[in-house]
């Protein structure tokens, strides 16, 4: 092999080597710089004659030739490597699914809360709001409580160790009753006036839902717990209305006709006569069991006393029941524990 094949072919190979366009221009110098190979070859002719010289640059020519057109493919082999790796390094791959933002749902009493209070709301019941903070008053005496009576000892009830101006105690409402008075209170200018004009007497129809609290704590009691009380006084409002209404509600919350309400003689010092509701679902995995989900009754004349009114013309019942366990039947929760912990892949499920 000439001298030139050599330089040729070691250029090739040179440039082949380069592994970044930096090294590739290093090596490009050692060939066709100032002193490269081929640069010194060169400068060599000038010591040839005429002919010799002709041939010989041509040759040189040629290998020159044979060089560049190297390094040019070279250059773009690189620059097409580079662009490559830049596209990889940025790829995107389309087809993957989205990042998505975790969406909060409602907690499952909150949702039966909101059903109760859609149902009510059709019937033509407000929905009225009260202090869980309350007076020894509203919880107790004005619901005709006597002193005595076992739901004010400290057993049942939380009290709260302060006590007013006026001497007053309080204690964290065991139930939801108070919202009667408070209800009737709030709206008793409408009741004094239609008694000055001579008209007939507004009807109370009111639901109080709401978080309650009594010294209480297993699988089936949790010391806050919720309740919803019901009021219906009118001129006439019977136990029959009670049945009525309080069975259009349970088989429109839980979704069912088929479902058997029983109205159990029991005792509240609000009401008489009172009552117990059970319900009975007559498929499903509850089939066949009562179960226990309000308090009831016709409200007592002191309790509609001590509401302002005057207990020959407000007559109705009153109603306690317990959203907590209604949601346990209606989603088949059966530890109550599981609403307070907070639980993700619990509350997930109601979303
Ligand atoms: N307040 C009663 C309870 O907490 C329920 C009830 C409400 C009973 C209204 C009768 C009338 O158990």
């Amino acid at each position: 092999m000439n001298e030139l094949d050599s330089i040729v072919e070691s250029a090739v190979s040179a440039f082949a080597q380069a592994a970044t366009p930096a090294d590739l221009e290093n090596a490009k110098a050692r060939y066709l710089g100032k002193s490269g190979s081929l640069t010194e070859l060169m400068k060599g002719m000038a010591a040839l004659g005429p002919d010799e010289k002709k041939s010989r640059g041509a040759a040189i020519n040629l290998a020159k030739q044979a060089i560049e057109a190297a390094l040019t493919a070279r250059r773009q082999g690189l620059a097409d490597a580079e662009l490559q790796a830049q596209l990889q390094a940025q790829a995107l791959d389309v087809s993957l699914p989205g990042r998505q933002r975790g969406t909060g749902g409602l907690h499952p009493i909150s949702l039966t809360m909101e059903r109760i209070e859609q149902i009510f709301a059709s019937m033509g019941f407000d929905v009225a709001d009260g202090p869980e903070i309350e007076t020894d008053w509203h919880s107790f005496t004005s619901l005709n409580n006597p002193p005595n009576h076992p739901a004010r000892s400290m057993q049942d009830t939380f009290y709260v160790d302060m006590k007013g101006d006026d001497g007053i105690h309080y204690n964290l409402r065991p139930h939801t009753s108070p919202m009667q008075v408070r209800y009737a209170h709030q709206h008793i200018k409408k009741y004094a006036d239609a008694v000055k004009a001579g008209a007939s007497m507004p009807e109370i129809r009111v639901i109080a839902p709401g978080r309650t609290y009594r010294v209480d704590s297993d699988a089936t009691h949790s010391p806050m717990f919720h309740q919803c009380e019901g009021l219906w006084l009118g001129e006439n409002v019977s136990f029959k209305d009670l049945k009525v209404v309080f069975t259009d509600f349970c088989r429109t919350f839980f979704e069912t006709e088929d479902l058997a309400l029983r109205f159990r003689p029991s005792f509240f010092p609000f009401t008489e006569p009172s009552a117990e509701i059970d319900i009975q679902f007559q498929s499903g995995p509850l089939a066949g069991r009562w179960l226990e989900v309000a308090g009831s009754g016709q409200v007592h004349p002191t309790v509609v006393r001590n509401m302002g009114l005057d207990p020959e013309k407000h007559i109705g019942f009153a109603f306690g029941m317990g959203p907590d366990r209604l949601t346990m039947l209606r989603y088949g929760v059966n530890d109550l524990r599981l609403y307070f912990d907070g639980d993700i892949r619990f509350l997930a499920q109601f979303r």
